[in-house]
Parts: structure tokens; C-alpha cells; sequence
């Protein structure tokens, strides 16, 4: 984007969370100013008392119009709306579509996963970039830039994922149309799939499981960091020629059936 950063504003979903907390600390690095949108909302507002008076925290829910109506307004004060990350999302316990006992996947456990992660991606989209379409275009003619979080289940969701792997990959199947749905407002999208990574979702696991993470990883064999997703944010950002395009941010790793 070869708009300057400062003064512009971002939303951040998710971003009380382990990836969305890191984002919004190197989004503020840059020099934007974020609005903390997530349902956490003691956390949102923690983290923009920790952060500072570049941040707002706006405590919500990404399938209700009404708080990203207020999370978009509370952006807008801050200054127009040049980036948003959608990362709020997550998981549901782990059950095959049938299990070992022979009982049937939890019809209601997929679609609360669908909802959370690909509709509320789908619809905190649809009206920022709404609102983005009123920006100034900068040279290229472009009036804003989102960017979504897939994950590595999403294109080889192991078993036991069914719900989240489907979630994710409506999430890297969003990504294309999108790009080709907004070009004529100048908006890019572009989404990172991430694998497996040190939030605090994994942190708190015993041992012997991050051994079992990390073993297929090829290199760097760890975790990978919450400011390396950042940094993936801003070369999106930065980036006019990246669009329409999936990223995986895994360190090569490839996920086993199970
Ligand atoms: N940590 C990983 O290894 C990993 C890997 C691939 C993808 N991801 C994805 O990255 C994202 C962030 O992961 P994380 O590890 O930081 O998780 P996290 O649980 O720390 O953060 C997720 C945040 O999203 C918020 N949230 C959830 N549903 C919401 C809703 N309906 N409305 C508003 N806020 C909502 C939560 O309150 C939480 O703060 C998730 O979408 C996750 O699926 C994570």
C-alpha cells in the first residue's frame, strides 16, 4: 500500500486473542490505529490500556450488524478504515462425523463453528468494506486492504476436525470471489493459514502434546510465533500485488490424517 499508515485506522476481530493481541501491537508499531473488536470484551480493553491511545476496544460478537456497526464507527473516529484483519474464530472439541461408539457428530457443534469463524468472517467483510469503499483511493486506486485467517485444517483437516477443517476452508474458499467481488471498489483480500502456532490456545498444553505438534513441523521446528502472523499481516499490507491468494504461514509442515 503506498498510502502512509499513520493516522489511518484498522479492526482487528479476535483481537484480545493470542494471534489478534500480537496483530494489534504491530499494527500500533506501524503507526495505524486499531480498533480491538472482540467478544472478550475484559480483554479488549485490557489490552487497549496496555497498548495506548491508538487503540479503542469494542467488546462484540462478529455475527451481530450492530456491534461491527460499532466497531466500524469507533474505527472511523480513529481515521479512515485502510485494513481489517478478521481472526476472531477458534475451535470445538475434537469428534469424528461418526464416533467410535457409533454416535453421530454434534449437528449443532458444526454449525455454532461455521458461525463463528466463516459467517462472522463473511459479515464483518461485507460491511467494512462498505465503509472502505468511501476511503480516497491512494494512486493504485486502492481504498483498503482485508485480510482472513484459515488455517492449516482448512486445506488438510486431519480427523476429529470435520466442523473447524470445513469452517477454515469456507474461509480460503471466501478469499478468491471476494478479491474479485471488491476489485472495483479497490479493496484486496487476501487470507494467511497459519499452522500450528504459540497462542495461548497451545501454551498451556502439557508437554508431551507440543512435542507431538511440533513433530511434523520441518523448519523451524517449533511453534510458530504470534508476531510472525503479525508480520504475514503486514506484507499483505504493504503489498499491493498480493491479492485473491491463500497463504500458508506453517514452516512446511503438512498435517497426518490424525
Ligand atoms: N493458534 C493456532 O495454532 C491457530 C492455527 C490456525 C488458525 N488459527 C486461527 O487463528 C485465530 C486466532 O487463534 P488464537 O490461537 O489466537 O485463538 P484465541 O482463542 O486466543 O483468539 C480468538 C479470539 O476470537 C474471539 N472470538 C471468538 N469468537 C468470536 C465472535 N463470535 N465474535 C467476536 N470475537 C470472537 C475470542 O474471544 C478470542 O479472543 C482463530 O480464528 C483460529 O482458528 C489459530
Amino acid at each position: 500500500m503506498d498510502t502512509e499508515l499513520t493516522g489511518r485506522a484498522a479492526i482487528v476481530t479476535g483481537g484480545a486473542g493470542g494471534l489478534g493481541a500480537a496483530t494489534v501491537r504491530h499494527l500500533v508499531g506501524l503507526g495505524l490505529h486499531v480498533a480491538i473488536f472482540d467478544r472478550n470484551a475484559d480483554g479488549a480493553s485490557a489490552l487497549a490500556v496496555e497498548v495506548g491511545h491508538q487503540t479503542v476496544a469494542v467488546g462484540g460478537d462478529v455475527n451481530d450488524d450492530d456491534d461491527v456497526a460499532t466497531a466500524i464507527d469507533a474505527a472511523r473516529d480513529m481515521g479512515p478504515i485502510a485494513l481489517l484483519v478478521n481472526i476472531a474464530g477458534g475451535g470445538v472439541k475434537s469428534q469424528r462425523t461418526v464416533a467410535r461408539d457409533g454416535t453421530p457428530h454434534d449437528k449443532d457443534a458444526f454449525a455454532y463453528t461455521m458461525a463463528i469463524n466463516a459467517a462472522g468472517t463473511f459479515n464483518v467483510s461485507r460491511l467494512v468494506a462498505a465503509a472502505m469503499a468511501a476511503n480516497e483511493p491512494d494512486t493504485d486506486g486502492q481504498r483498503g486492504v482485508i485480510v482472513h485467517t484459515s488455517s492449516l485444517a482448512g486445506l488438510e483437516g486431519q480427523a476429529g476436525q470435520v466442523a473447524y477443517a470445513a469452517a477454515k476452508a469456507a474461509i480460503a474458499g471466501m478469499t478468491l470471489p471476494m478479491a474479485r467481488d471488491l476489485a472495483p471498489l479497490g479493496i484486496r483480500v487476501c487470507a494467511i493459514a497459519p499452522g500450528t502456532m504459540e497462542t495461548p490456545v497451545f501454551q498451556n498444553a502439557p508437554e508431551a502434546l507440543k512435542q507431538r505438534l511440533v513433530g511434523d513441523v520441518v523448519f523451524p521446528k517449533r511453534m510458530g510465533r504470534p508476531e510472525e502472523f503479525a508480520l504475514a499481516v503486514e506484507m499483505i499490507l504493504q503489498n499491493s500485488y498480493l491479492n485473491g491468494e491463500v497463504i500458508r504461514l506453517d514452516a512446511a509442515l503438512r498435517f497426518p490424517p490424525k
